[in-house]
């Protein structure tokens, strides 16, 4: 499994944030996860990465247990082998289209010049990397941040809302990119997501809910 969940809970106080969450994501699969607001998909998915901790339960990530690791380990398997996509682009402002791409090859210390320029093909931005963040569009931003979350072939990325900040008409067009990318390099994904399209897409859909996380 790419990704495996036992028995996941988390509190904030007295409050429960999600309980009994359990999930296996196979290689390549699409899972979509929806949920009421504040239910706690954004806690989740943190959770899955490592950015965030946890009560009980166990996450791993390649046969990799996480919640064992220290913060520094987590970080180097996250940069490694995940990809991450949120609502809000986060994308550096000051650098350029092509270097915000090619940011996560330089941490890992593989620098690829035509594997960044390939990623912004595949994302319909082939001819913008020399734009900074400025200039360019929500959808065209939230396209940076697909291609960088992909340009290192992670085995698993994990999208919060991706397309919430966008019309309809470019959020259609930025979920495809995303889906097809994934799709193209075999990578699982899980998607946070209210967007029926990316639901359709999916191979499973599953909702969050105080009793976990189960079929809708
Ligand atoms: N740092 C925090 N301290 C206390 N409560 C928090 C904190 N972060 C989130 N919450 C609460 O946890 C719940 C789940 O939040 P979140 O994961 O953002 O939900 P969702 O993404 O489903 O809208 C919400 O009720 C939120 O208010
Ligand atoms: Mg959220």
């Amino acid at each position: 499994m790419t990704l495996r969940i036992r028995d996941l809970n988390k509190h904030y106080g007295e409050t429960p944030v999600f309980a009994n969450v359990t999930l296996d994501v196979a290689p390549g699969e699409f899972v979509a996860i929806v949920g009421e607001s504040g239910v706690g998909k954004s806690t989740l998915l943190n959770c899955m990465a490592g950015l965030d901790h946890w009560d009980n339960g166990t996450v791993q990530i390649e046969g990799v247990d996480i919640g064992v690791l220290n913060e520094d380990a987590r970080a180097l398997l996250r940069r490694e082998k995940v990809g991450f996509v949120f609502q809000a682009f986060h994308v550096l402002p000051h650098l350029d289209v092509f270097q915000n791409v090619a940011l996560p090859l330089l941490l890992l210390g593989q620098p690829d010049d035509a594997r960044v320029q390939a990623m912004l093909e595949a994302v319909g931005l082939g001819s913008l990397g020399h734009r900074l963040p400025q200039q360019l569009s929500g959808g065209q931003l939230q396209r940076v941040a697909i291609a960088r979350a992909l340009v290192h072939k992670p085995r698993l990325l994990l999208a919060d809302e991706p397309t919430g900040n966008l019309d309809p008409t470019t959020a259609a067009l930025v979920m495809n990119a995303l889906v097809q990318q994934c799709r193209a390099q075999h990578a699982s994904l899980v998607l946070v997501t209210h967007s029926v399209l990316a639901t359709e897409l999916a191979d499973r859909v599953l909702h969050l809910s105080a009793n976990g996380l189960g079929l809708l």
